[in-house]
């Protein structure tokens, strides 16, 4: 156990100045989407070879990954932005709106924190301190065609989660809602540290004066997964074994109350699945003699096994399980690595979405497929499973990714159109978040009435 106490000015200066420490080596490769892989694959004359250079780019990608997190603050300038939450009253009782569905509207109020505000807050989000001018992209709220989305009120979010321990279980994406969680807290309490493994993947912080705990825990996959090595070095593929579940986030399930369970980008990689011990075939692997089963059967194959643990878990009897939904890559003009941006200033209309949101409105569907068949399998138990179906409000965001602004000093050039900015659309999610648990705890244990449980549009 270990609590870094950093003051504030120590903070700034390790903000500025992204030493080894803050930007340690990291062996969380960059998330990688379909089109990159698509452009990657599609040109090979050798996919050994593009593997390798894939690999190349990626250990430069990745830096400092999300990992950047401090703690320990006793905040003061939090009251300022505390007031305003009590211009929008809570109490949206409307059980019946579906809060997913809706659209962006001009908000003149901004964002509950900022920069100077958020003392948490980690470098690689910070668009504004690396160069983001256009703050237009802050002004917008989500509004439900039915009903209200009520502003993050942190009183009655610390109310609901006093004595409690959330989890949110994933990736980088994860580990950006955590984050931006952390800041709509901080008006309030800001948290001390209590845990963080050598290579920060894996966290956990305390509020005191709430006995609230948050933890992260780092899985790509849900499911056992090992990098595949080619000639001593990393391809950047996995061997993902969709039987077999990753045990480093199972194991902390009886301590959770609230687990926020997500994932999907990794999957879009050179990966090789495995079920029963045996090769099953791959995703994007382009071997002739081998079948690419596709990103969707892996993804389907990983949220069934994660929620049949958690169902099946005897000594979490407490245990609300929530799934985020897919949150889409948007590159723009290309991929990652062929010149791809994403340079919107301000959100699409729910029409301007293309395709009905393409292939990420199908993994959305896979997910929730998932979590519908585990919340029909666990409600004989008494288990509680609920969704941030965050993939349509996301869709129309292309303006809210960090881009060409995350401080990256090797791979300058290279736009992140995969993670979100702090402050920016992902603290939307953390007002869906409260509402859920709103919901939920309306709900307690034992009288829960599930079948009309997910409010949202399939
Ligand atoms: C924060 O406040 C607590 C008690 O209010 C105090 O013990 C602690 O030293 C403070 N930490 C910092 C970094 O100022
Ligand atoms: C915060 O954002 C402003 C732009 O709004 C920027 O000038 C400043 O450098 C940022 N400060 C920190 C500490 O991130
Ligand atoms: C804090 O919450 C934990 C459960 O998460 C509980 O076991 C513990 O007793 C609480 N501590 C205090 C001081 O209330
Ligand atoms: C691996 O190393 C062997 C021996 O050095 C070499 O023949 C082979 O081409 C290498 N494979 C790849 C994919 O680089
Ligand atoms: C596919 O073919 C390649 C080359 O012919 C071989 O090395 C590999 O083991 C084969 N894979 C499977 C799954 O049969």
């Amino acid at each position: 156990m270990h609590t870094e106490i950093t003051s504030e000015r120590d903070q700034s200066r390790l903000k500025m100045k992204p030493t080894s420490k803050v930007c340690r080596r990291i062996h969380e490769h960059y998330l990688i989407d379909k089109e990159k892989l698509l452009t990657l694959v599609n040109r090979r004359p050798s996919f050994l070879i593009y593997s390798l250079c894939f690999t190349i780019l990626l250990s430069f990608y990745v830096l400092c990954a999300s990992n950047s997190l401090r703690f320990a603050f006793n905040s003061t300038h939090g009251h300022h932005f505390d007031q305003r939450n009590s211009l929008v009253q809570p109490g949206n009782d409307d059980e019946k709106c579906d809060l997913f569905t809706g659209r962006w509207i001009r908000d003149v109020r901004g964002p509950l924190y900022t920069n100077f505000s958020c003392k948490t807050l980690p470098y690689q989000r910070n668009c504004l301190l690396h160069g983001r001018t256009d703050k237009d992209f802050l002004h917008w709220r989500w509004k439900p065609d039915q009903c209200e989305l009520p502003v993050f009120n942190l009183r009655s979010f610390l109310n609901i989660v006093q004595g409690k321990t959330m989890a949110f279980i994933g990736d980088s994406l994860a580990r950006n809602q955590m984050e931006s969680l952390l800041c709509l807290l901080s008006a309030e309490e800001t948290p001390n540290q209590v845990y963080r493994d050598a290579e920060d993947r894996t966290a956990t912080c305390h509020f005191p004066r709430h006995n609230f705990t948050i933890i992260v825990l780092w899985t790509q996959f849900l499911v056992s997964a090992s990098e595949i090595i080619v000639n001593g070095s990393a391809t950047g593929g996995f061997h993902l074994h969709l039987d077999k579940i990753d045990e480093s986030w199972v194991q902390k399930l009886s301590a959770i109350d609230y687990a926020i369970i997500s994932d999907g980008q990794w999957f879009f990689r050179p990966n090789y699945l495995y079920e029963g011990g045996r090769f099953v075939g791959c995703i994007y692997c382009q071997e002739t003699n081998v079948t690419d089963l596709g990103p969707g059967f892996a993804i389907q194959k990983a949220f069934r096994l994660a929620l049949k643990h958690i169902n099946d878990c005897n000594n979490c009897p407490r245990i609300v399980t929530i799934l985020r939904t897919f949150s889409p890559s948007q590159f723009e003009n290309g991929g990652w690595n062929t010149g791809g941006t994403c340079t919107r200033t301000s959100p699409l209309a729910p029409e301007e979405i293309k395709d009905g949101g393409g292939l990420d409105w199908y993994y959305r569907r896979i997910q929730l497929a998932e979590i519908d068949s585990a919340r029909k399998l666990g409600e004989k138990k008494g288990n509680a499973f609920d969704i941030l179906d965050v993939t349509r409000a996301m869709l129309m965001r292309p303006d809210g990714h960090p881009g060409l602004h995350w401080g990256n000093q090797w791979m300058k050039g290279y736009s992140d159109c995969i993670h979100w900015c702090l402050p920016g659309p992902i603290d939307t999610w953390n007002d869906f978040l409260l509402q859920v648990l709103r919901r939920q705890s309306r709900n307690p244990l034992g009288s829960r009435t599930h079948g009309s449980r997910f409010i949202g549009r399939r």
